[in-house]
């Protein structure tokens, strides 16, 4: 456990429109998350597309803990501590694939799918009230939603529908971009940026920023594409989902992609529906360029997950100034190689480490943790669209689409974890 013992000051440092630069800065506050956040949730590990068969495991983490999440034998999940009972090394270091067992590189201990200890080598060597039910691996509490898995350090958690709420609903929109087919990982990349992985936190409901830091991505559009993603005047909003969730929903027309499948086909998928007419009927094809764009809307799961327009951001706290994150491509499992592939190349134009996208938001990120070591009176604001300041806020929680409501919501979060 953190030694942190100063939650009374912890309280005042988060404040309805404000929070202190401590939260990006204090490592004391950094330790006290790893526990009383990511150690006290539902954290997001996989996607079930990841583990889909028997014998499948990804390696993940909660908070800064290494975690494997499998499937056994029998398609139970689980997700383990990525600790070896006898002197704690990793005993996975893949990142994913099938496996029948973990054996430990260091002495040997293998464990099963389950965790469960199969054998020790050398067992002679030890006490005859040795017994090997006591060292299986240590197994967290795991739930899913919509394909998405989550694990949680705490026995008594709430259940993840619970804690998921109003957020649902959003997570079956967003599934809607399979197109008709379920939706799987395509692939991921990482990287790190030099700041607070609250400072990530924030952005997933920031379309503030959108037509700023992106107008080098804007500009690459075709005209009908770039009017499109000018989000901030097509009507959009964000909404506090609760338990420090939120959506961002910048075009309300994309919010349901098996609406509007007669609507004229965007010039940017003529050539895409064209190719898949070759092979599909006209249906397919509708459903499949509708989807293969992605959802209209952000939707930010607190602590860890993004589902972002057209893909997932996972953020993973390495210290209190460096973080992880992941960008995972999303596919259409078993849907047309054409349209997956559109997919993807539009991943890598605005996500990819070249893409148009992502190296803006990683540099003023970095700023942002930079900038905080200045003014240690000053405070960051999260006062756009609160209470009377001009913004159209349509009621309790529910603001115009560059309002900053989603990262007030995550604050709210935050303190409620943090001080209880
Ligand atoms: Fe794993 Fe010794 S640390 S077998
Ligand atoms: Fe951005």
């Amino acid at each position: 456990m953190s030694d942190f013992q100063a939650a009374p000051d912890l309280a005042e440092l988060v404040q309805p429109d404000r929070v202190h630069t401590a939260l990006y800065k204090d490592p004391a506050i950094f330790e006290a998350e790893m526990d009383r956040i990511f150690a006290a949730t539902w954290v997001w590990v996989a996607h079930e597309s990841e583990v889909r068969e028997p014998g499948s495991f990804k390696t993940s983490y909660v908070g800064r803990q290494p975690v494997i999440v499998t499937r056994d034998r029998e398609g139970a999940l689980h997700v383990l501590l990525n600790r070896c009972r006898h002197r704690a090394a990793t005993v996975c270091e893949g990142s994913g694939g099938k496996a029948t067992s973990f054996a430990c590189p260091y002495h040997g201990w293998t464990y099963g799918l389950d965790g469960a200890l199969r054998g020790a080598p050398y067992p002679e060597g030890y006490a005859a009230s040795f017994d090997k039910a006591d060292y299986g691996l240590a197994s967290l509490r795991v739930e899913s939603y919509g394909g998405l898995i989550f694990a949680s350090c705490k026995p008594d958690i709430e259940p993840l529908v619970d804690f998921l709420g109003p957020a649902r609903k959003w997570i079956d929109l967003f599934m809607k971009q399979g197109g008709g087919f379920p939706v799987k990982v395509a692939g991921a990349h990482r990287f790190r940026f030099p700041g607070n992985w609250k400072i990530q936190l924030e952005n997933t409901t920031d379309a503030y920023h959108f037509p700023l830091v992106h107008r080098s991505f804007l500009s690459s559009l075709d005209e009908e594409t770039e009017e499109l993603l000018d989000v901030l005047n097509q009507g959009g909003f964000v909404e506090d989902l609760g338990n420090g969730h939120s959506v961002m929903v910048m075009v309300p027309d994309l919010v349901d992609l098996e609406e509007n499948l007669e609507a004229p086909i965007p010039e940017r998928f003529e050539a895409l529906a064209e190719e898949l007419r070759r092979s599909h009927p006209e249906e397919v094809v509708r459903r499949v360029v509708r989807a293969v764009g992605g959802t209209g809307f952000n939707l930010n799961l607190f602590p860890n997950l993004a589902c972002s327009m057209a893909f997932f951001r996972v953020l993973r706290p390495i210290s209190v100034d460096e973080t992880e994150i992941a960008h995972v491509a999303i596919g259409m499992d078993g849907g047309p190689e054409a349209g997956n592939r559109a997919r993807l190349r539009l991943h890598e134009h605005f996500q990819g480490p070249m893409g148009f996208g992502s190296p803006d938001d990683a540099e003023a990120w970095a700023r942002v943790q930079r900038g905080a070591e200045a003014g240690s009176d000053l405070w960051v604001m999260l006062n756009r669209g609160l209470g009377d300041d001009g913004c159209d806020n349509q009621g309790p929680g529910l603001g115009d689409v560059s309002a900053e409501t989603g990262m007030r919501a995550a604050y709210q979060m935050w303190k409620r974890m943090m001080c209880a």
